[in-house]
């Protein structure tokens, strides 16, 4: 059966076809972002994980060689889904487009001898993002014959302090650019990122830097009119049971009757680490309802003790794919 015709329970929940995972460095955005991709493929889909900043995370989370300019298997999904990946990169990119409009062939070749393109995405730096995006266009509406090539494509995008800027640079281009190939194509680029085609998640702690990143993306990000998805609270752990703390007293008591060391500082020790609990427990509260007050749908992911190996990455997967 052809990828796009299979009904998939996911797809009603991440209606989108185009996922861009941002959120402050550190918050899990690499992990959240493949995790996605993971969930999605299930089922005999097939979707691709992008990234656009150089680093190679998508082969450090998964192991692999660092992935050259192309699209390369990564991963199967449960029930025959398969996850692709794709590390873009400016240079090529800008190769692959000067091609496809001016038929460079070999003077491309020359041209990236001559460090051509660093000069033309130095003098020009929106430029680099431009075809960042384009790039990801081009996959998320890419058909063989009558089918998509993706049903999904997943994007690990810049962090929230330069989200805005990255999404938006196809519509200052398309702006200033009064005309030609690259004007069509910044036009073509800002269309989709704020269609419904388009959903961009955050990602963040129960922290107070990453929230208040999270609640200035979403301002932003709503400011500029890119449609916003999920909040994806990731790395939650269980919950610190709520009530009244501890005493001191009480905590004697329960040791003793479970036979266990009652002395001064163990007694001690057990009433400050319940403090430090519940104080810990109110702040996620807080934190939690700030989140909430946006009034978009969030994504709670557990805090893997393991860290995201294999089978956490598929923890996280089903975890998002079945969060209402
Ligand atoms: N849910 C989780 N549970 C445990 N560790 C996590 C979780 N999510 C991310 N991590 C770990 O946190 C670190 C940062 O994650 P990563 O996805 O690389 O973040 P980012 O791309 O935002 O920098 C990595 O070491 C990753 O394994
Ligand atoms: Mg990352």
């Amino acid at each position: 059966m052809a990828a796009s015709e299979q009904p998939a329970e996911s797809a009603g929940r991440w209606p989108a076809r185009l996922h861009v995972v941002t959120g402050k460095g550190g918050t899990g955005k690499t992990s959240v972002a493949a995790a996605l991709a993971l969930g999605l493929a299930a089922g005999g889909r097939r979707t691709l994980l992008v990234e656009v900043e150089g680093r190679q995370g998508i082969a450090q989370l998964f192991g692999t060689d660092p992935f050259p300019y192309e699209e390369r298997h990564l991963a199967d999904a449960p029930g025959g889904g398969e996850v692709r990946a794709l590390a873009v990169d400016a240079e090529e990119a800008l190769l692959e487009y000067l091609d496809m409009f001016y038929k460079l062939g070999a003077a491309g070749r020359a041209l990236r001898k001559l460090g051509a393109i660093d000069f033309a995405t130095t003098i020009a730096p929106g430029l680099r993002d431009v075809l960042l995006t384009g790039k990801v266009k081009e996959a998320t509406t890419r058909t063989s014959g009558s089918r998509r090539a993706y049903d999904a494509v997943v994007l690990d995008a810049p962090p929230t302090g330069r989200i805005g800027r990255f999404l938006n640079v196809t519509a200052e281009t398309a702006r200033l650019a009064k005309v030609g190939p690259i004007k069509t194509q910044s036009e073509g680029v800002s269309a989709l990122l704020r269609s419904p085609m388009t959903a961009v998640h955050v990602v963040t702690l129960l922290e107070e830097m990453p929230v208040q990143e999270t609640l200035d993306a979403v301002a932003e990000l709503t400011q500029l009119g890119f449609p916003v998805g999920r909040v994806v609270v990731n790395g939650v752990r269980p919950p610190v049971p709520a009530g009244r703390a501890v005493t001191a007293a009480e905590l004697k008591r329960g040791l003793a009757a479970a036979g266990l060391p009652a002395d001064g500082p163990t007694v001690a020790g057990l009433v400050e680490e319940a403090r430090d609990q519940q104080v810990r427990r109110e702040l996620e509260d807080s934190l939690r309802a700030d989140l909430v007050d946006l009034g978009l749908p969030l994504v709670e992911l557990p805090l893997l003790p393991e860290g995201v190996d294999r089978a956490g990455l598929e923890t996280l997967a089903q975890t998002l794919v079945r969060a209402d």
